[in-house]
């Protein structure tokens, strides 16, 4: 181990040309180990998530209330040609969209389409809207991804088509799909939604891109509103944001990852 340790370092002391690029991933790498570390020191589970935001939840959980859909939801993915990466925390959203009664929704990353499927389920109770936001046909120019092309799109497939592909129909009335990168599709979605009740970051997990939407989206955030963002852990844009704008964050267990929360 030492010794490919020590191979792999003189290689680079040999080729000054690398040096950047070294430093780049030793600090992406390090970036990666404090912002795991910070989550793990203080991350609980949903459940006692969701009580520390709103109280004791009135609702039943969605996984019982919407068994019929999430079956089908399920079989759609199964029946979808391409890998779109993993979903997000469907209980936290669907109770937290419930307990505050949001009806005005932003959110970034849309993939198969679990996080928009559980705010939809939420919102078409009150008739409120979502916007989502994802990348139109990747890859797309990297000017407007952070500093790197995030990994689900550095491949040539179009799967723009299948964006939010479990999404039943019904609900499409209370859903407006923004085909964009961030980059551009914030600032549109925004214009739809000025003031929005919640906000759901799942989209570019690159320092830059996060450093970039969260303070729009926080902006937009009515006072008591709440912003959630997944994969915290990546790099140190939650912490620092966090820290920014003078706010607890409550960190959530996930899978293998951490979700963070701010309430404004
Ligand atoms: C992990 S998936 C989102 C999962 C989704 N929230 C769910 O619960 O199913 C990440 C999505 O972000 C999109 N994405 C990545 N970088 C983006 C960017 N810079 N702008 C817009 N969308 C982006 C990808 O196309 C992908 O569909």
């Amino acid at each position: 181990m030492k010794a490919e340790i020590y191979k792999k370092l003189f290689w680079i002391i040999k080729r000054p040309r690398y040096y950047l690029k070294f430093f780049h991933s030793l600090k992406h790498r390090l970036n990666k180990k404090i912002g795991t570390f910070w989550c793990l020191g203080q991350a609980i589970d949903t459940n006692s998530a969701i009580i520390k935001i709103i109280g004791k939840p009135n609702y039943k959980p969605s996984y019982q209330k919407f068994k019929e859909e999430i079956k089908l939801a399920k079989k759609k993915k199964k029946e979808c040609p391409v890998e779109m990466g993993g979903g997000a925390n469907l209980e936290l959203i669907y109770q937290l969209a419930q307990g505050i009664k949001a009806t005005k929704v932003i959110e970034t990353g849309i993939g198969y389409g679990w996080s928009s499927l559980a705010f939809l389920l939420s919102l078409q109770e009150r008739k409120g809207s979502l916007v989502s936001i994802d990348i139109a046909n990747p890859p797309v120019d990297d000017k407007y991804i952070g500093s790197v092309l995030s990994r689900e799109n550095t491949n040539k497939i179009d799967k723009s088509k299948y964006t939010g592909c479990i999404i039943p129909e019904r609900l499409y009335k209370f859903w407006t799909l923004i085909r964009k990168p961030d980059r551009l599709g914030i600032d549109e979605a925004l214009k739809i939604l000025p003031k929005t009740d919640i906000c759901h970051y799942d989209s570019d997990k690159t320092y830059e891109g996060r450093m970039f939407a969260y303070p729009k989206l926080w902006k937009s955030l009515r006072n008591k509103g709440i912003f959630i963002s997944d994969d915290i852990g990546d790099n140190l844009a939650f912490k620092r944001f966090a820290n920014r704008v003078g706010r607890e964050p409550i960190i959530i267990r996930y899978r293998k990852g951490y979700i963070g929360v701010l309430i404004k």
